[in-house]
């Protein structure tokens, strides 16, 4: 059985559908939650889905992903412009890591150009909103077949 994919997601991810929804719409994390899931499986994946707001409780679950996913997506929230501690974690993956923002992180203030997820990532989107968890399905299923899965195509 191959493992799932983890799916994690930082702080007040929680209040989507209510939080600022001139920047990150309307839909409520359970319904990406359950869109992700069914685009997953149509492409053979099983998903393991959480939030949270604690930056430890994000740092332990990218742990655990290490032992039990076959790889990650994951949208650290506001913790993605300041957690040295959840970039040493993912540095020690051994897996691909998708980051994921609903919002296009390059036209909002200057303090969210900097990811400390990034560095670890394989791949990153953001801005094309609730859509972005279903590319990086997507983009996970390509890079899994291949040979050595966290090289692009071109190295
Ligand atoms: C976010 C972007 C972050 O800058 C912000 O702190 C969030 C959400 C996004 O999905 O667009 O909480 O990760």
């Amino acid at each position: 059985m191959t493992k799932p994919i983890y799916i994690l997601n930082g702080p007040n991810l929680n209040l989507l559908g209510t939080r600022q929804p001139e920047v990150y719409g309307t839909v409520t994390l359970d319904k990406i939650q359950d869109g992700t899931a069914a685009h997953a499986l149509k492409q053979g994946f099983s998903t393991v889905f959480r939030q949270t707001n604690s930056e430890g409780e994000l740092v332990d679950w990218c742990q655990e992903a290490a032992r039990h996913a076959c790889a990650l997506i994951l949208n650290a929230g506001a913790y993605t412009h300041t957690s040295i501690a959840l970039l040493d974690a993912l540095l020690a993956l051994d897996i691909p890591i998708i980051e994921v923002h609903l919002s296009n992180l390059y036209k909002r203030e200057s303090f969210r150009h900097n990811s400390y997820v990034t560095p670890a990532a394989t791949g990153m989107i953001c801005g094309l909103g609730a859509q972005g968890y279903l590319r990086a399905i997507d983009a996970l299923k390509d890079i899994l077949k291949r040979p050595t899965p966290n090289k692009a195509d071109t190295d």
